[in-house]
């Protein structure tokens, strides 16, 4: 199946539904009258037909039009949709869940385990087309899901391939990862405002000090440790600066944030799984 023939359809149309939607029309991969939605708040439902020009539909009926059922809705919403939707045929269909700590298996508990799944895990970044989707394969998604998913999630930026056993530790770097970046980019931009640096520029100065660096190693093609080695001048300014990350401990302690996050998205699979 070409994805411009695809018929895609959303449960649940929150914030990262809309990232998804809005990546998947600028690149315009599909058309607006293939895509269908189901929210359950009656006026969020007018607002998002009028902003996205989608048409809303029930449960059912998206089921059994669509070829391509994104699940979007949060862990502790799933169980009763996932229970309506096992009344359904969902033979044909091919299925894709964006929850944080959901795992295959319990998909396939409600809906048989010969349905095809695959889990994604997004990041908010694809709203500019940077973000950092991971792909986890059921074991019975086709090739044809498998290339779908890569048009689909590959024009929100960059896809890996993970085994779900590392899709935890994967949501706590990518999935939550920004919110991490987010913090510490705020703090050195407040550094920056306490000092003196008018707020905006801070800002400014913070944010592309960040994407700058990452950029580095992406593009540049070169390791962090070569580029450590590269900006720590002996009794320079950087090395000042690692003297105080060491004595901090922070890159450990960098660490057990993120630990922190995939600790929280394997105790959601736990508790769903109980
Ligand atoms: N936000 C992120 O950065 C991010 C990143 C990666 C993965 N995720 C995952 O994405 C999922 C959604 O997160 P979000 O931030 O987009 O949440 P959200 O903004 O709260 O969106 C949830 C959506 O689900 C709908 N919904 C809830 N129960 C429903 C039901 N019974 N029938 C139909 N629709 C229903 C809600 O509709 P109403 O608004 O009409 O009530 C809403 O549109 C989560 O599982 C999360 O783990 C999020």
């Amino acid at each position: 199946m070409k994805i411009s023939d695809v018929r895609i359809g959303f449960v649940g149309f929150g914030h990262m539904a809309q990232v998804i939607f809005r990546a998947i029309d600028r690149s315009k991969l599909v058309p607006h009258s293939q895509i269908l939605f189901v929210r359950r708040d009656s006026k969020k439902i007018k607002e998002t037909e009028q902003t996205f020009r989608i048409t809303s539909t029930s449960l059912e009926n998206l089921v059994g039009t669509c070829d391509l059922i994104l699940l979007c809705v949060r862990p502790s919403q799933v169980s009763s949709i996932l229970e309506d939707m096992a009344l359904l045929d969902l033979k044909g269909k091919m299925i894709v869940s964006i929850l944080a700590g959901t795992k295959i298996s319990f998909f396939q508990r409600y809906l048989g385990v010969e349905v095809e799944i695959l889990r994604v895990m997004p990041n908010l970044p694809a709203a500019v087309g940077e973000g950092m989707t991971l792909l986890s394969y059921g074991p019975n998604s086709s090739v044809e899901l498998k290339s779908l998913a890569h048009l689909l999630f590959g024009c929100m930026g960059e896809i890996a391939e993970l085994h779900e056993d590392l899709m935890d530790i994967g949501c706590g770097m990518s999935g939550s990862g920004p919110g991490f970046v987010f913090q510490l980019i705020e703090a050195m931009a407040r550094l920056g405002e306490k000092k003196g640096i008018s707020y905006q520029d801070s800002l400014k100065i913070s944010a592309q000090t960040f994407l700058g660096a990452a950029r580095l190693i992406l593009k540049g093609g070169i390791l962090p440790v070569h580029l450590i080695e590269q900006i720590a001048t002996p009794k320079g300014t950087t090395e000042a600066g690692f003297e105080k990350m060491r004595e901090l401990q922070l890159e450990k302690n960098f660490q057990s944030v993120i630990e922190a996050s995939a600790a929280r998205s394997k105790a959601i699979s736990d508790n769903l799984n109980q």
